[in-house]
């Protein structure tokens, strides 16, 4: 009798104790981050989300300075892959976000959403969903990785390694 594939909907959590610590989570899981690949991330204003991707860019080899596309909604940079960074917290309509083209821009590359979680629908089922969470101390963050989708779950023991800091 076979085991029943398991494919957990959390793969697991991370603390965070600084910035620098939140950045070389972002690194370590650029290392196995593919084309087409989208993460979405959720949390509040100051959670880190802008530091975690800044440690993707760092894993994926990006040399420019990531800065938050707040205002520009959107904004590339040239590493391993190609990464397309994203944040639609100013945006206000779902139309908004459609216009950018994302699916395209997303192809060759990989996607990092900030505030995704926000407009997961409108964008394709399979993707990494990293929630942060705020401590009651200034500097602990909590990672959450909730992983959907076939190509995940063929990662999932490379995702535990990350995970598992090993
Ligand atoms: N463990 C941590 N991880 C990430 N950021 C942290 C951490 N501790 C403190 N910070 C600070 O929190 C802020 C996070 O900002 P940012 O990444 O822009 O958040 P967001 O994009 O979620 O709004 C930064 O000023 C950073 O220095
Ligand atoms: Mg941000």
């Amino acid at each position: 009798m076979t085991e029943p594939e398991r494919r957990p909907t959390v793969a697991g959590t991370l603390m965070a104790h600084a910035p620098e610590e939140t950045r070389v989570i972002g690194s370590r899981l650029a290392t196995l981050l593919e084309p087409g690949d989208i993460v979405l991330l959720a949390g509040p204003l100051g959670a880190g989300k802008t530091e975690l991707v800044k440690g993707v860019a760092e894993g994926l080899g990006v040399d420019e300075v990531v800065v938050s596309p707040t205002f520009t909604l959107a904004r590339e940079y040239e590493g391993r892959l190609r990464l397309v960074h994203v944040d639609v917290y100013r945006l206000d309509t779902a139309q908004e976000l459609l216009d950018l083209g994302l699916e395209d821009l997303a192809d060759d590359g990989v996607m990092v959403v900030e505030w995704g979680d926000a407009v997961a629908g409108l964008l394709p089922p399979e993707h990494l969903e990293i929630a942060i969470d705020l401590a009651d101390d200034e500097s602990t963050r909590t990672l959450t990785f909730t992983p959907s989708g076939p190509s995940w779950g063929s990662r999932s023991a490379a995702l535990g390694a990350v995970l598992g800091g090993g």
